[in-house]
């Protein structure tokens, strides 16, 4: 595997399922795989579960790992072409990325996007230009609007944890008080959408989600309707995607807090288990009684981040020349 952006470059899931839980057995198994080669992780944002979990899934496979994160040491990036860089901006992506590719076998890359420009967004300017000029195999560690990595962790734990073969699975926007990215709920939906499961996504009007992502998903704007009977309750807040109205594209539209998840959302569930990406703002998008509960999955689910990403690291370590 050369890149790794969407639910399609990973093949069939089921193959790759199975190859995630043998990592999980044995997560040590292809500890000679990554010899003498190095994984460069790039953050222009924060992080801390991506941060850890995929240092940890390279070092299973014996890979060294060297962490850059942009804004802290690094000189500024200019990301336009064109522009005379006569401000704070000390080097240009042109150059700053086969530099960093040089030193390494591997690139993850984390830039969400930036709510100027929906397009820019939406082509993944910043990811494309790393695998266009790296020369090196690619993997999205969070990008403007996906996030492959955790929505695989997300597949491998409604796996873990299902009690019937196709469950109900929910997608629910909650309320934050500042503006998110779409990559989570994107991803998501790209997963779930060719998963075994009966997928449906609920938010306030306003809030629909790409075409590209949402593809045949039931959508049910009254949450209420949505969670019954739901096996899993996937919730995330994202800003506006600006698909109804362009001009809307990273606004908050809505705080409304009848739509936290709490007891009485689980109350008309199938006993759900409730999960969520983390970090996540208690009492805004989940109720601490909800987030505490024994059905709550937001611990294993974080932790599954590490096998997601050996299997991914250990395909690109794979397709190596
Ligand atoms: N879920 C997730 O990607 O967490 P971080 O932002 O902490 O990496």
């Amino acid at each position: 595997m050369r890149y790794f952006t969407n639910v399609h470059d990973l093949g069939d899931l089921k193959s790759a399922l199975a190859e995630a839980f043998e990592i999980k057995k044995d997560r040590y198994k292809y500890e000679t795989l990554g010899k003498h080669k190095t994984c460069l992780l790039i953050f222009f944002n924060n992080s801390l579960r991506t941060r850890l979990s995929t240092q940890k899934a390279a070092r299973n496979l014996g890979m060294d790992v060297i962490v850059l994160d942009v804004n802290q040491g690094a000189w500024k990036l200019e990301t336009e072409r064109g522009v005379i860089m006569d401000g704070d901006k000390s080097e240009h992506l042109l150059e700053a990325i086969p530099v960093m590719a040089s030193y390494c076998d591997i690139i993850g890359v984390r830039s969400f996007a930036h709510f100027e420009n929906r397009e820019d967004d939406y082509t993944e300017k910043i990811l494309n230009q790393f695998i266009k000029y790296s020369g090196k195999p690619v993997f999205s560690m969070e990008a403007a609007t996906g996030h492959p990595l955790q929505a695989f962790a997300d597949l491998i734990t409604i796996e873990e944890y299902k009690k019937k073969d196709r469950p109900k699975v929910v997608l629910t926007w909650a309320p934050h008080p500042r503006a998110l990215p779409q990559a989570v709920p994107n991803s998501f939906a790209d997963w779930m959408n060719e998963a075994d499961v009966d997928f449906v996504i609920t938010h306030p009007e306003g809030y629909e989600l790409d075409p590209k992502f949402v593809r045949g998903a039931k959508v049910e704007y009254n949450q209420m309707k949505a969670f019954e009977g739901a096996d899993f309750i996937y919730a995330k807040n994202w800003a506006c995607p600006g698909v109804t109205r362009p001009a809307d594209y990273g606004k908050v539209l809505s705080k409304d807090m009848n739509w936290t998840v709490d007891a009485a959302h689980m109350a008309v569930t199938n006993d759900a288990f409730f999960m969520h990406c983390l970090p996540v703002r208690r009492n805004m998008i989940v109720t601490d009684e909800v987030i505490e509960a024994p059905t709550s999955l937001v611990i294993p689910e974080a932790a599954n981040r590490e096998i997601s990403a050996t299997v991914v690291l250990k395909r690109m370590l794979e397709g190596l020349e």
